[in-house]
């Protein structure tokens, strides 16, 4: 049995739990990473090896934790990124993570691959409630062109385009599982059904066509007028073409430790990236977010004092839906806008803006 909601504390704690609740398959599909999980372990233990150098003697008496994400408000930098399969971890599957956003007024990044169709991702939605989409590029362009045109005729506002994931990445705990077909769907937009029988990870994979590259990015432009992200980017080299492809933002990531393991960090990618965008002087052509081991607040206010926009979250926000529902998820959005105010506090820093590269000592996640 799981304890009350109240017990938990922080982000880790809706991991313990969901660890003890959750069905076999589901905790092994969310929480997997790839090979030896070494990328899964180090995105989180990144954020320890950066220490503040907190100002003093600033008034902090008012906090303000709101920012401006690709164009649109929010109440604080970071997003719910897109995790597929919603589904194996509640019965009501994505809208679920809609409806706490909508609570909380933060953003909900929508996966091609959920386990709602996106129909119903977006009629969960309200207000001016804001959904980006995630896009899994499928060999037929056609497919591909439908589901952009669709998101954005939905009011989606941005695409983010998955660049790290021309095979999936082999994650064995999922493997070892296998995927027991219990009730849940893996289905593309299109309708498409897939093969379950090798893990759920496998099953989704032949969704994804391993030979797009930079000469389609023009493509996408000419499609839609959605803002457009490349989401897994890994290398200072590719955050410059990303500039020069002319999209509106990188998310610096390496999916969650599920791809090529031993892939650096978001952070420690950031770390080495922003100092040569500034030498350019390019470093406000495009907006820079990082996901991976974003677990409390004090690893946002690093990220944003490094130079990211905002950051994404995945497997925390899966966990808290897992094992208490839309409350779990809202909880744990409180808990980081609580330990965010007090962050920014002891750091010396009433506002996002105030936040710089002078308040952390990033020594410990210098890349070459
Ligand atoms: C993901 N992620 C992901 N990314 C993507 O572009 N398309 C997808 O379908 C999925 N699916 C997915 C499922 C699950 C279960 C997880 C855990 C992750 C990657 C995700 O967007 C993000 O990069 C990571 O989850 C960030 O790391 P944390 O916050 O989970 O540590």
């Amino acid at each position: 049995s799981r304890p009350p909601l109240e017990q938990c504390y922080n982000l880790l704690d809706f991991e313990a739990v969901a660890k003890r609740v959750m069905k076999k398959t589901a905790w092994a599909y969310y929480s997997s990473g790839a090979d030896d999980e070494i990328t899964l372990r180090d995105n989180h233990s990144a954020f320890h090896r950066i220490w503040f150098r907190p100002k003093v003697l600033v008034d902090v008496e008012k906090i303000d934790m709101s920012t401006t994400m690709l164009g649109t408000k929010t109440s604080i930098p970071f997003y719910v990124t897109a995790t597929a399969l919603g589904k194996l971890g509640h019965s009501e599957g994505e809208v679920v993570l809609t409806k706490a956003a909508h609570n909380h007024n933060v953003i909900q990044m929508i996966p091609t691959l959920a386990s709602c169709s996106f129909d119903e991702i977006c009629d969960a939605k309200s207000g001016n409630q804001i959904q980006w989409l995630q896009l899994y590029v499928n060999k037929n362009r056609d497919i591909t062109k439908n589901i952009v045109q669709h998101a954005e005729k939905r009011g989606c506002k941005a695409l983010f385009i998955t660049v790290d994931a021309p095979q999936l990445g082999r994650r064995e705990k999922d493997m070892r599982s296998k995927f027991e077909d219990n009730g849940t769907s893996v289905q593309s937009n299109s309708g498409e059904s897939v093969d379950r029988s090798q893990g759920a990870a496998r099953a989704i994979s032949s969704f994804i066509d391993p030979s797009l590259s930079w000469k389609d990015i023009p493509w996408f432009k000419s499609i839609t007028n959605m803002k457009i992200v490349l989401k897994g980017v890994q290398r200072v080299e590719d955050v410059i073409k990303a500039c020069e492809a002319g999209v509106d933002g990188v998310v610096l990531s390496n999916h969650g430790g599920r791809q090529l393991d031993t892939a650096p960090s978001g952070i420690e990618i950031l770390a080495a990236t922003m100092p040569i965008l500034k030498e350019r002087g390019i470093q406000n052509k495009l907006e820079i977010y990082i996901d991976g081991g974003v677990r409390r607040a004090s690893d946002i206010v690093k990220a944003l004092c490094l130079g990211a926009t905002g950051v994404g979250i995945g497997r925390p926000f899966l966990y808290a839906m897992s094992a208490y529902g839309q409350p779990g998820v809202e909880r744990a959005m409180q808990l980081l806008k609580d330990e965010m105010e007090m962050n920014m506090r002891l750091i010396g820093a009433p506002t996002i803006a105030d936040l710089n590269d002078t308040m952390v000592d990033a020594r410990g996640v210098a890349l070459h």
